[in-house]
């Protein structure tokens, strides 16, 4: 049985109730962050913690929880749960006005729901998958327009996944145009040569946390990065592929639809990317 916070609150999971009016339940208003846990420790909570504040700003919702109570809430979930490796799912919705109308309500009256809730995934940073590659089917890019603020509108990369999974895959990587923009729940690079290309920060994609702290230690560690639109085809012609989030970390991709990329094993860069991501981001953990 978890310990979950609710509205101030550390309460059993079978406690935690929300109102029908909330308009994260009735229209999806509201915003989350996953945060992994490692030895006890999160992992970039800072990253985290900047993007939700962006993400209510795009929405014009107010916080209802400042930063430093953030990171102590964060910390008493991990204790309370015993949380060795995991993540901690957080959701802040627009609040329950008490009738259902598409207008904002008045934020005086109405307060935010804030909901966090721990997920315990022993061996998540050892995980087998990234040994043997994950394999994507393209799927087209339907979504809304600002895929940049971190929403619970996640619906079509809910059905991206059961496309992928009914195609015997592991995932789905989004196409607009031709280009790719990102995987259901993740960022997705290619490597030609020995440069790391991946889809340049907008409204297109979400700003990844792990994408950022990658893209750094890849850079210091001197190897080039190329921040631009990728086709579907330059995807599948790759020398290698992955994806980062922060519950895969970085994840090889090892074929794309009926593609084999290299030998059909994860190459050099991805598992060499992995490595350094986790020991770096595992030392700076809080
Ligand atoms: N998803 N792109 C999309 C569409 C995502 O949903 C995510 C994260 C990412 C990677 O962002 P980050 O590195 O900050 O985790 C990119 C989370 C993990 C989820 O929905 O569970």
């Amino acid at each position: 049985m978890r310990t979950v916070y609710l509205n101030g609150e550390y309460i059993p999971e079978t406690e935690a109730r929300v109102s029908v009016f909330d308009r994260g339940f009735l229209m999806a208003d509201g915003v989350y962050e996953v945060t992994s846990v490692l030895g006890g420790k999160l992992i970039d909570f800072d990253g985290h913690a900047v993007r939700l504040e962006r993400s209510l700003d795009a929405l014009e919702m107010r916080s209802p929880i400042s930063k430093e109570d953030l990171l102590g809430v964060h910390r008493e979930l991990v204790r309370l749960n015993d949380i060795d490796e995991g993540m901690i799912y957080l959701q802040i919705t627009r609040g329950a006005p008490g009738d259902r109308d598409f207008v904002f309500p008045d934020p005086e009256t109405t307060m935010p729901t804030i909901v966090l809730f721990t997920q315990n995934k022993p061996g998540l940073a050892d995980n087998p998958a990234a040994k043997k590659g994950i394999r994507v089917i393209s799927i087209d890019d339907i979504r809304w327009g600002r895929r940049d603020i971190k929403t619970v509108q996640l619906l079509y990369p809910s059905m991206g996944k059961m496309m992928a999974k009914k195609a015997g895959a592991d995932d789905a990587w989004m196409i607009e145009d031709g280009f790719v923009t990102e995987g259901t729940s993740n960022n997705a690079y290619i490597v030609k040569g020995n440069k790391i290309i991946t889809r340049a920060l907008s409204n297109d994609i979400l700003h990844g946390i792990t994408r950022a702290a990658v893209l750094r230690f890849a850079r210091e560690a001197q190897m080039e990065v190329e921040e631009r639109n990728f086709t579907l085809e330059e995807a599948r012609n790759a020398d290698e592929a992955f994806v980062t989030s922060a519950s895969t970390f970085v994840m090889p991709v090892v074929q794309i639809d009926d593609a084999v990329l290299g030998d059909g094993t994860p190459g050099r860069v991805a598992p060499r990317l992995r490595e350094i991501y986790l020991e770096e981001s595992m030392r700076a953990a809080v």
